[in-house]
């Protein structure tokens, strides 16, 4: 059974997608097969992991990406899946293991436009989709905007786990607060629609902190989310075994360089090269969280 996970923090900018994307590239490097889901309409997954040549011939028609599945409604999200979606120059893979189901930016329509049946919700429709390639996978995860709008409910709602990138500061803070009462709700609003072979809704089982600045020292924002998903894991609004992870990522120019590359981290640093590395770089962090994110509430 594949591991369910979004990735998700009601503030933006604190590094959702690049967390997810990186994350996502260490997991494929260590053997795992990975299904990232881009549910922002902004696309910067995507665009990222496809580069821009080949995400805009996808968002000049919009097919083959993610909405497609509610409007028209004829493809499948097996259909979407983009193997091995990372390729050089040459078309070669360059990284196997890592898949991807795209967006662009129509998936905004799916917010207002869309008129689908209440019966079947956005978030039903996807689920049942979403059972039909699960078990090709070991993690399936799902990058989603800083709400719980329809996009982003697809993956919370089929997720099992949620993890909340963070930095070290109030607004990250005031973003997971209100995130856990968004989340509250929208379970509370789904109850009927959940059998009972979806097992629990997903709670958030762990908070990462990223950009981590060298020299900044971050006990008291680290101490004061401690407080918080203590008071969260007290009122059973948080999973028992939540936490923040011990892996932490660094602010490292590489993160943002490796964006415009359109490649990982792993697949650009001259660190990465040597996967028995130990060193004290950015690559290694993306590592350690990976590995921790393996151990931490095994399916
Ligand atoms: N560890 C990091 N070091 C340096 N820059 C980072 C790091 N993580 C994210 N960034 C940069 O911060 C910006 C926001 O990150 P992004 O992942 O797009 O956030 P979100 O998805 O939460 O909106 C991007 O420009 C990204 O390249
Ligand atoms: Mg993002």
């Amino acid at each position: 059974m594949a591991r369910k996970i979004s990735f998700i923090n009601y503030k933006g900018g604190v590094g959702k997608t690049s967390l997810i994307v990186n994350t996502a590239a260490a997991l494929a490097k260590l053997g795992k097969r990975v299904l990232l889901f881009d549910f922002d309409t902004q696309s910067n997954a995507s665009i990222w992991l496809l580069k821009l040549e080949r995400w805009n011939k996808l968002n000049a028609t919009g097919e083959g990406a993610v909405y497609s599945i509610f409007d028209p409604g004829q493809a499948q999200v097996k259909d979407l899946i983009i193997k091995d979606v990372i390729e050089g120059k040459a078309g070669e893979k360059l990284l196997p293991g890592l898949d991807l189901v795209p967006t662009t930016f129509n998936l905004v329509d799916l917010e207002n436009e869309y008129n689908g049946d209440p019966k079947r919700p956005p978030y039903q429709l996807f689920y049942e989709q979403l059972a039909a390639v699960e078990s090709n996978y070991d993690f399936i995860l799902f990058d989603c905007p800083p709400n719980i709008l329809r996009a982003s409910q697809c993956g919370v709602f089929s997720s099992n786990e949620i993890y909340v990138p963070a930095n070290p500061d109030a607004l990250s803070l005031i973003g997971f607060t209100l995130l856990v009462e968004k989340l509250q709700k929208f379970h509370q609003l789904t109850a009927s629609f959940r059998r009972g072979s979806m097992g629990p809704p997903a709670q958030v089982q762990g908070i990462i902190f990223n950009s981590i600045k060298t020299g900044v020292d971050i006990e008291v924002p680290k101490m004061r989310m401690q407080l918080r998903l203590n008071q969260f894991k007290a009122a059973k609004r948080s999973a028992p075994t939540a936490k923040i992870f011990e892996s932490q990522i660094r602010d490292a120019m590489v993160v943002r360089r490796s964006v415009a590359l359109g490649l990982p981290v792993v697949l650009v640093s001259g660190e990465a090269a040597d996967p028995g590395s130990t060193g004290d770089n950015v690559v290694n962090d993306y590592r350690r969280l990976a590995h921790e994110l393996i151990q931490h509430v095994r399916a």
